[in-house]
């Protein structure tokens, strides 16, 4: 916990080759890849990349602050840290470093069901609110059980992840021959019954009909999740307005604009790209969260005009984590905290609800 910021690093996107150096070719190909030929994974950031801002001059800027509301959150700022599982692949003290970081900033961490420290100890290590983020298991009794010791020691809210019933085709991974060393494990799921093997036979289907897809969560898990819960429901991985109505009949607190960093289905297109039609469907009924690309507190401005409550960054932490630990972790969320007051002043907004689409350049 004592590694020290390189001096040179100015902007967050500083910190991938140093955090490239610092961990093995397999990690690092888990870390920063997508699936397929990783064309998701790219457009997340030419997107922002491909938006322009339109400033206004001479505001009254005075009792300015980026402060807001979220699920029941009272946040300094409108960036969360997204659930990236295995963190102990990027720095020896995983998930703890990450939450240190998060506290020293006050920001809010997701945890990963995959998380490589168990969610216990990470709520102890963290002065800072943490939402749970849940895959629902094969296993319903585990996954229940699991959301009960997320409650029990103060997760705020759940974040289920429903964009990921299978993994992407993780081609770099599978170049790399990644595997988890020893030492870095889901260890929140240690004890979980395991799926019966798949017996694939020459000539069927590699899928379906597995044990997997048969246990794929549905709608109908999600009502059964909201029913076992007191804590508010969010979803992550939503690209459809159809599925993000969908998501506001059935009552969630929240919705996450996602696609898994470009990790689980190659061809979506770019989350900022999809924002404007699902906050058009969705109405303000609920807080919609962005996640891909954010790499700027330009980025999190340009969300936020289109329609975004708040975004989540995820390898771009983990980039500090893997350079410096907390302190990296921390030295993320300052940059873009910076950043994003540096871009509300320079067009004129004192406040996240100032931020409007007519700020973005057509
Ligand atoms: C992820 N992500 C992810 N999401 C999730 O719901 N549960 C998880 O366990 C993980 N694990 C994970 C591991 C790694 C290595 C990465 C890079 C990502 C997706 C993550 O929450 C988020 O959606 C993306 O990382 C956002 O894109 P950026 O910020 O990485 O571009
Ligand atoms: C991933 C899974 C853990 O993206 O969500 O690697």
């Amino acid at each position: 916990m004592t590694a020290q910021i390189p001096a040179d690093i100015a902007a967050v996107s500083d910190y991938e080759a140093f955090a490239r150096e610092r961990m093995t070719p397999s990690a690092w190909a888990y870390l920063s890849g997508g699936a397929a030929d990783e064309l998701t994974l790219a457009d997340n950031q030419a997107a922002f990349q491909r938006v322009r801002l339109l400033n206004r001059v001479l505001g009254d800027l005075r009792g300015g602050h980026t402060r807001l509301q979220l699920c029941g959150l009272d946040l300094d700022y409108p960036i969360l840290l997204a659930p990236v599982a295995y963190q102990k692949l990027a720095h020896a003290d995983g998930e703890l470093a990450s939450a240190l970081g998060a506290s020293a900033m006050g920001a809010a961490l997701v945890v990963s069901t995959q998380a490589s420290v168990s969610l216990e100890d990470i709520a102890r290590a963290a002065q800072t609110p943490l939402w749970f983020q849940l895959y629902i298991q094969p296993d319903r009794e585990f996954t229940r059980e699991l959301v009960w010791r997320a409650e029990t020691v103060g997760y705020r809210a759940l974040v289920v992840t429903v964009d990921a019933p299978v993994n992407g085709m993780r081609n770099r991974e599978q170049r790399a021959a990644f595997a988890l060393p020893d030492g870095v494990e889901a260890v929140n799921l240690r004890g979980m019954r395991s799926l019966p093997p798949s017996v694939a036979q020459p000539g069927s289907s590699p899928l379906f009909g597995s044990p997997l897809l048969a246990s794929a969560p549905t709608w109908k898990d999600l009502e059964w999740l909201q029913s076992i819960t007191r804590l508010p429901v969010l979803v992550k991985g939503v690209m459809n307005p159809l599925d993000a109505v969908r998501a506001v009949e059935h009552g969630v607190a929240g919705v996450v604009v996602s696609n898994h960093g470009g990790r689980t289905l190659d061809g979506l297109p770019a989350t900022l790209d999809v924002l404007p039609a699902i906050a058009q469907a969705v109405q303000g009924r609920v807080p919609l969260l962005l996640d891909g690309g954010v790499r700027r507190g330009t980025d999190v401005f340009k969300a936020l005009a289109l329609g975004a409550t708040a975004v989540m960054i995820g390898r771009p932490y983990v980039h500090g984590l893997a350079t410096a630990g907390a302190a990296g972790v921390a030295h993320v969320l300052h940059l873009l905290r910076t950043e994003l007051e540096v871009a509300m002043a320079l067009t004129g907004c004192s406040t996240l609800t100032d931020i409007k689409a007519s700020l973005v350049w057509r």
